[in-house]
């Protein structure tokens, strides 16, 4: 009865046990173990026995609480290709081949996913540096259990494996081209798709450097510009360029500022243009110089306008002045010269894109000058305006005709007024003489029979006609003395 009693009691606690405690003696395991699997792959599913003699059961499979499989002795079931109606929970049981014992496993879940992953190249840097290498990674996403294959082009453009370490997803390179990968499932040799190509460049030693065409210091907005890339020690190499900048006025691909040409047009330009540019320079598909340092531009709104200066506004008889076209940077400029003869006459050209930013001068007038960028029509705003006056220094003198001091009354002299030579001008006079009531302006002042009245200093000047500020000095004084009687 106690013996019985025991019994009863044995199998109760064997009863618990198995069913409180079942799933740690049965184990249901994926072969490979991944959580996601895909469309074609294999997957072997085995019934693992804890503390028993795995050839003591028998097997069942279950998928979804239905039977998958006869029940067999074997505990693996291979299942060759999957596909996605395959999902769902799997579960096996095993049933011992000489009790009443069944021991169910944990349910496992499968996911096959349909679609083929594709495979993804990262790059540790955008380029292969100067003398060194990067790294590139391949990765698959979802799933572990990858081994990686690396293809690149061969000269001919066909695909050529990489020979690499296939447990390894990083692909150390130092030389320029196209690279992409492949994830292969260890277990199973499932592929992925590949990856995209990656185009890895290799920095050459060359660097580039953007300039301005013309060596400007300041640009002016309306200026015809164009920036150029340099390459240092770029010999025969047909390079091919690239440019960028942080301008509003973006590159854009066209017959005049083609941006893949090392003369980038800016054409006309704004201050829209101002920004920084890079450029930098292709030697082949696969290797190319870094970015060149970035170069300022700055486009000032507005012309400038020259400073017209004269080292004197007189200019005294044939002398001359030096007058001084003053802008910034003047080296940077050419020059053209304006002369009108009254304010309100028009500016006739005088010189025309002289390289020197002073002229001299010897006639009067109202002078201006302007800025010119030598080989481009790029004017400055026009000068301020200069007037130059003439003053003769010559005097004038009096001259008698015939030349005796002494006349006598009745008889007849001419008084004179003359200029030294200068036969452009045309002179009006000025007379000063002794009991005049009329200002006489010709230069001949004619006594016809003499008398005592006409006695006295005599005195002139000329003046220009078309500018009477213009005259000559006052000539001495030339004294006539009519006497009264002649003397017989
Ligand atoms: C996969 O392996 C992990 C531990 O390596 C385990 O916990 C898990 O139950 C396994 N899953 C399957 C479905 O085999
Ligand atoms: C699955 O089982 C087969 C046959 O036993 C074996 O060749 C294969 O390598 C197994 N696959 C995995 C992923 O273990
Ligand atoms: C399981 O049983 C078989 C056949 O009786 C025997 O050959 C094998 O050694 C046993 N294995 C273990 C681990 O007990
Ligand atoms: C159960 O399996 C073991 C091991 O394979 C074997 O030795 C034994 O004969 C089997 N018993 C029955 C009743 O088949
Ligand atoms: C994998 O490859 C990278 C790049 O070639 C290398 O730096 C790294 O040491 C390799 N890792 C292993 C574990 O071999
Ligand atoms: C351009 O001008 C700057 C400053 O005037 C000067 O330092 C530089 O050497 C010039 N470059 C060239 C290529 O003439
Ligand atoms: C780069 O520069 C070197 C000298 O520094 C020169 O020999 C070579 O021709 C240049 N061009 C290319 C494409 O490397
Ligand atoms: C300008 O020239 C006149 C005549 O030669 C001279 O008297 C005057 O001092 C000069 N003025 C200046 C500022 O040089
Ligand atoms: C000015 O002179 C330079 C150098 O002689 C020349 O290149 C340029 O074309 C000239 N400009 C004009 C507008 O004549
Ligand atoms: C000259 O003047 C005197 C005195 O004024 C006068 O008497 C005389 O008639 C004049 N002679 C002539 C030719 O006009
Ligand atoms: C000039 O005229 C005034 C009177 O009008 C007279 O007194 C004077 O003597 C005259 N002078 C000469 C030099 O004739
Ligand atoms: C002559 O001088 C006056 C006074 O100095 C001045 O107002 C006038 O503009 C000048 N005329 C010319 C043609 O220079």
């Amino acid at each position: 009865m106690g013996n019985s009693l025991l019994r009863v009691l044995s199998l109760f606690l064997l009863n618990t046990l198995l069913s409180c405690g079942h799933t740690e003696y049965a184990e249901l395991t994926f072969e490979p173990n991944s959580t996601t699997l895909y469309s074609g792959e294999h997957v072997n599913l085995t019934c693992h026995m804890r503390e028993s003699n795995v050839s003591e059961w028998f097997y069942e499979f279950k998928w979804n609480d239905k039977p998958l499989v006869p029940i067999s002795s074997t505990n693996v079931l291979r299942i060759p290709e999957l596909t996605p109606d395959r999902n769902g929970d799997y579960q096996c049981i095993a049933h011992h081949n000489s009790s009443e014992e069944n021991r169910r496993s944990n349910r496992a879940t499968l996911s096959v996913s349909a679609h083929r992953p594709r495979a993804t190249v990262r790059a540790s840097r955008t380029s292969i540096p100067v003398g060194g290498s990067l790294t590139l990674t391949c990765s698959v996403e979802e799933s572990a259990g990858w081994s990686y294959d690396w293809f690149t082009r061969s000269p001919d453009a066909e695909e050529t494996a990489i020979a690499t370490n296939p447990v390894n997803n990083s692909l150390s390179i130092s030389q320029g081209g196209s690279y992409w990968c492949r994830g292969r499932r260890t277990h199973s040799g499932f592929c992925s798709e590949k990856s995209h190509v990656h185009h890895i460049d290799r920095t050459l030693s060359n660097r580039s450097f953007v300039v301005l065409q013309h060596n400007w210091t300041q640009i002016f907005s309306g200026e015809t510009i164009s920036v150029r890339c340099e390459i240092q020690g770029g010999g025969d190499t047909q390079w091919e360029y690239e440019w960028r900048t942080t301008s509003s006025h973006q590159p854009v691909t066209g017959p005049d500022t083609a941006p893949t040409h090392s003369e980038y047009r800016l054409g006309t330009a704004s201050v829209f243009h101002s920004g920084e540019y890079w450029c930098k320079a292709r030697a082949d598909w696969y290797s190319s110089t870094e970015w060149s340092e970035a170069f300022q531009l700055r486009v000032t709104p507005d012309k400038p306008r020259p400073r017209l200066t004269a080292d004197n506004t007189t200019i005294t008889g044939k002398g001359s002045v030096a007058l001084s076209c003053s802008v910034e940077n003047p080296s940077e400029w050419r020059y053209d010269w304006f002369r009108r003869t009254s304010a309100s006459s028009a500016a006739q050209i005088l010189r025309y894109n002289e390289t020197d930013d002073g002229i001299s001068i010897s006639e009067e007038g109202i002078y201006s000058c302007r800025g010119r960028r030598g080989d481009t029509t790029f004017l400055t705003e026009d000068s301020n305006r200069v007037t130059i006056e003439n003053r003769v220094s010559h005097k004038a003198s009096v001259a008698l005709q015939p030349d005796w001091s002494l006349v006598f009354s009745g008889e007849t002299i001419t008084v004179r007024c003359e200029v030294p030579a200068d036969v452009l001008t045309e002179w009006e006079y000025e007379w000063t003489k002794p009991n005049s009531t009329t200002v006489p302006t010709h230069n001949e002042y004619r006594i016809v029979n003499a008398s005592s009245s006409d006695s006295g200093s005599y005195r002139c000047l000329a003046k220009d006609k078309k500018n009477l500020n213009s005259t000559t000095e006052w000539s001495d004084d030339v004294t006539l003395t009519v006497s009264g009687e002649k003397e017989f």
